[in-house]
């Protein structure tokens, strides 16, 4: 169940507010500065740890097919509720092995990683890391984002940085497009002084 996934502390007693709290904020507000990596052309994108489905649903929406990867099996299936698309293929598997894909050999033209990385520690992010490169096409995007700050109660995150990411990425041949900081969107969060580092890389060809 849920439990086997490291990382997914805290969000099935928290699924209800988190369904309603994660779809007030719009994809093209979220990932306001990665619209341009957004490919134009239909593709099948990856989005891991995707949540209540906001941005499976928007990218459905483009013309693109998703595979949705959600652990948490509450958020799962209010994700599937809320967006009963046809063009998202929701999953119930995680990282760092993504068991249920990695064998598939699918390969994508778009992997999100949005508000996840920071749940795994270290040997998970290490693990994980060749895992993720291996599915993404050459020359296609991987998006990511860390949350800094104070540690929601009853979650388990770990403070991680951009230049660690950074590294384990290139060392799957994944170079980095983008590298920001900015505050948190959601008013609770910025008060508390929570920031994100905003990463994106592409898989060299
Ligand atoms: C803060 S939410 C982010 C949801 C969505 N990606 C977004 O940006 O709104 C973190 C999500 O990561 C999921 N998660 C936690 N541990 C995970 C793991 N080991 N593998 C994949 N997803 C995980 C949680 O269940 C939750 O849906």
């Amino acid at each position: 169940m849920t439990a086997r996934f490291p990382g997914t502390d805290g969000y099935a007693a928290e699924a209800p507010h988190l369904l309603e709290r994660y779809e007030a904020i719009p994809f093209e507000k979220a990932h306001a500065a990665m619209l341009t990596l957004i490919p134009q052309a239909p593709g099948h994108v990856l989005d891991i740890g995707a949540g209540t489905g906001r941005d499976a649903a928007y990218l459905a929406d483009l013309g693109h097919r998703v595979t949705a990867v959600e652990p948490t099996d509450e958020l799962r299936r209010g994700a599937q509720t809320l967006h009963p698309s046809p063009f998202i293929d929701w999953i119930a598997d995680g990282l760092p092995f993504l068991s249920s894909i990695a064998h598939r050999r699918d390969e994508f033209d778009l992997i999100m990683i949005t508000a996840v990385w920071m749940h795994l520690n270290e040997s998970e992010r290490r693990q994980a890391m060749p895992v993720v490169a291996a599915l993404l096409k050459p020359g296609c995007p991987l998006i990511m984002s860390l949350r800094h700050g104070p540690v929601p109660d009853g979650r388990r995150m770990f403070e991680v940085g951009a230049e660690e990411t950074t590294g384990l990425a290139a060392a799957e041949g994944l170079r980095p497009m983008m590298n920001f900081v900015s505050h948190a969107l959601q008013d609770d969060n910025r008060r508390a002084g929570v920031t994100w580092t905003r990463l994106a890389f592409v898989k060299s060809p």
